[in-house]
């Protein structure tokens, strides 16, 4: 076997990015289009050719599915990695990788027990801009972590709520509690909570959160800030929002990390591929004091990255880029926050 064979589950707006990706690697291949409405499959038929159908069952049967991709509202994120992971199908899950983590914890062990890959969607692991500030970081150049900074400045339009942002899928799962388990953080601020713990490798020990829905009409929080303590002693803070008038000026936004040699901006201005450093310390190619960019060229497209190192991991039989353990951990972050939010404590990790 040297392609892996994807059934796309959930044919909605991120869908139809990973099926660019997923077309255009040499090792991916889409074999099945899947969604429980048939309007969405109907453009991707046509430019991708993959037999489609409206019920899941179907791509769990299929002999020439090898993995599944699930881009679904996040409450239906486990049960269906579950019958896919016991049909014995390779399950790329779309983040979060669930909404409690029981049902996380459900989802890694029966993917663990039926002998199948479980990754999820996160591409800070693939990221070579990211990829390279962990090894700027493990590798001392900017010291001892002490602070870490994340900005999700965010103005979402109000047809977001009814159809995301390319208004591809009419639907409000994103408003619900129950479907999407959360708003700003466990859809958005997720990622940079991954990319701090990927680039760092620090675990948050408690944390203090404050939530609101201050100005949508949605169920879910537009409104957080956190504190958090790193088991180094690091402290970190995030400040989100979902319905900040404006949202970001494009100064920069990404991640940061401060340490006593050094800090590290991940993503500038949402830029993929690219970080910023300044160093205290000489390097190769700067001088101490001088920020220097950490590109990693000849990237792939859009997301071909995630799903090619999920392919991979397959082929060679080694670790996803990011495992569900992974996406365990980061999971918690955000549920510890939602938790301290609702008692209005500080709140120990590990839950
Ligand atoms: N990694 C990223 O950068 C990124 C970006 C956007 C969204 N996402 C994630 O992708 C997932 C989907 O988000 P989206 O924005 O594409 O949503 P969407 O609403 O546009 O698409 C979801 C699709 O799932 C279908 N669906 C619903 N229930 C289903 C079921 N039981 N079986 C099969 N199909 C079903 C819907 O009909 C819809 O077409 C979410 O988990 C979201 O958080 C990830």
């Amino acid at each position: 076997m040297s392609v892996i064979r994807f059934g796309v589950i959930g044919c909605g707006e991120i869908s139809a990015a990973t099926c660019v990706g997923l077309a255009a690697s040499p090792i991916t291949k889409i074999a099945m289009l899947m969604d429980t409405r048939p309007e969405t499959l109907n453009d991707l038929h046509e430019l991708y050719g993959a037999p489609t159908t409206q019920d899941a069952e179907d791509v769990f049967a299929n002999p020439d599915v090898d993995a599944v991709y699930i881009a679904t509202p996040h409450d239906t994120h486990v049960p269906l990695g579950i019958r896919a992971a016991q049909a014995g199908k390779h399950v790329l899950m779309e983040k979060p990788i669930a909404t409690t983590l029981a049902d996380a914890d459900k989802l890694i062990n029966v993917c663990r027990e039926a002998g199948v890959k479980l990754g999820v969607s996160f591409y800070n692991q693939v990221d070579g801009g990211q990829r390279l500030a962990r090894d700027m970081i493990l590798g001392g150049m900017i010291g001892d972590v002490t602070a870490v900074r994340l900005n999700a400045i965010v103005d979402k339009p109000a047809h977001y709520w009814q159809a995301g942002y390319t208004q591809r899928v009419s639907t409000d799962w994103r408003t619900k509690l129950a479907r999407a388990g959360g708003g700003v953080l466990i859809m958005n601020v997720i990622h940079d909570l991954n990319a701090i713990r990927f680039v760092t490798g620090l675990e948050v020990t408690r944390l203090y959160a404050e939530s609101d829905t201050l100005s949508t009409p949605v169920e879910v929080e537009d409104t957080v800030g956190v504190v958090m303590r790193y088991n180094n002693g690091a402290i970190g803070v995030i400040q989100a929002g979902s319905a900040m008038r404006g949202g970001e000026h494009e100064c920069l936004t990404g991640p940061r990390i401060y340490g006593t040699k050094g800090q590290i901006i991940l993503n500038p201005s949402g830029t993929p591929r690219y970080s910023i450093m300044m160093s205290t310390e000489p390097g190769e190619g700067f001088e101490p004091g001088q920020w220097r960019e950490l590109v990693n060229p000849g990237r792939m497209i859009d997301r071909q990255a995630i799903e090619e190192g999920f392919a991979r991991a397959i082929l060679e039989d080694t670790p996803p880029p990011c495992t569900g353990e992974d996406a365990r951990r980061v999971l918690e972050i955000v549920l510890a926050s939602y938790e301290s939010a609702r008692l209005h404590q500080p709140v120990a990790l590990p839950l």
